[in-house]
């Protein structure tokens, strides 16, 4: 790999054993039994959710797609970024359309992917490298929720939360989310972020809960890193997968469902949980958006809209806003 690509690891030392201990114990030992979505994304998780993005029934990642196809030049003209900063990168696949318009309109000169999966980023990164032979690459290990620094990459810099993930976060996460993100912007600077909409329930509940069985796979690896990190003993074939949507919050909740009473033992915790037949534990909430509340939303947190772009069937948004 050339010096062109750097990777900075910001998560802290034992971010592992201190972080995934706290939220585990914050979110298994009391009722509702909840896990932060971020721990699927060992590499296994990352792998997987890659191959979701292909499956038939999951839409998002191909309406975001599409929507980049026609916009990107617009993003590009608009922005002109000379560093473009993207939060959640994961394999960077849609970004390159991005990077393609910028470097088109002749502005980009550095390309600062930030994930928590280190997996993901190098793999992204080598390929990037190779793929574009000019770009300085400043990918970054660090947790999006965590106080954020971004790139000291030239501005303008164009910020992109891509496919939907300000959805795994709640109402209180988006918050702290948007002040992090709306302090670390000036003027000149852009936020580009794609997010999905409400739409049928019978087509969010088939895009989280496919026929091949992946999604499942995936929301269980969680139980795999568990297992793997704190020394947990949960058998992955003694749960079942369910993505419900929940009306009133309008988002899909995945959650796993114990099969039997059993109880987990996390010796790294020196907690037992005793698990009702039945019992749940959500692991991913996946909010879906109107215009006029997320538009609402941003512009409380110091942004304002001035582009909200739609795929044809108007399944998914990609909005550009900017500081006001
Ligand atoms: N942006 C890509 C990937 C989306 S999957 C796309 O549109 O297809 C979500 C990505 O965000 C994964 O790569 C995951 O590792 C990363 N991620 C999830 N939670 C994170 C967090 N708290 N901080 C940093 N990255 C996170
Ligand atoms: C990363 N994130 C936007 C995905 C989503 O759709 O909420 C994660 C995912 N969960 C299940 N399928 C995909």
């Amino acid at each position: 790999m050339t010096s062109r690509f750097t990777l900075d690891r910001r998560l802290p030392e034992h971010h592992l054993a201190d972080s995934l201990r706290a939220d585990v114990l914050a979110g298994l030992t009391a009722p509702p039994r909840t896990l932060p979505p971020k721990w699927f994304y060992d590499a296994r998780g990352s792998k997987l959710f890659d191959e979701i993005t292909r499956l038939p029934e999951y839409y998002p990642t191909r309406a975001e797609r599409e929507i980049l196809r026609l916009r990107a030049a617009d993003v590009a003209e608009l922005t002109g970024a000379r560093t473009l900063v993207e939060l959640g990168s994961g394999s960077s696949d849609k970004t390159r359309l991005l990077i393609d318009a910028l470097l088109r309109r002749g502005t980009l000169e550095s390309y600062a992917p930030v994930d928590v999966s280190e997996s993901a980023l190098s793999a992204a990164g080598e390929a990037l490298c190779h793929e574009y032979p000019g770009l300085r690459i400043a990918a970054t290990v660090a947790d999006f929720g965590d106080r954020l620094r971004l790139s000291a990459g030239p501005g303008p810099r164009l910020v992109a939360f891509l496919g939907g993930t300000l959805g795994n976060l709640d109402t209180a996460e988006r918050t702290v989310f948007h002040e992090r993100l709306r302090s670390c912007l000036g003027a000149g600077d852009a936020l580009l972020l794609g997010a999905d909409l409400v739409k049928d329930e019978d087509v969010l509940v088939r895009a989280y809960n496919d026929a091949q069985g992946i999604t499942a796979e995936f929301n269980k690896n969680v139980l795999r890193v568990l297992n793997r990190e704190l020394g947990a003993d949960f058998d992955p074939g003694s749960f079942d997968h369910l993505a419900v949507w929940n009306r009133g919050e309008e988002r899909i909740e995945m959650r796993l469902r114990s099969r039997t009473e059993h109880t987990v033992t996390l010796p790294a915790l020196d907690v037992k949980i005793p698990l009702a037949r039945g019992e749940e534990v959500r692991t991913e909430i996946s909010v879906k958006f109107r215009r006029a509340g997320l538009t609402d939303e941003l512009r409380r947190h110091g942004f304002a809209v001035t582009r909200w772009w739609t795929d044809a069937r108007e399944r998914f948004a990609l909005l550009l806003a900017v500081p006001r």
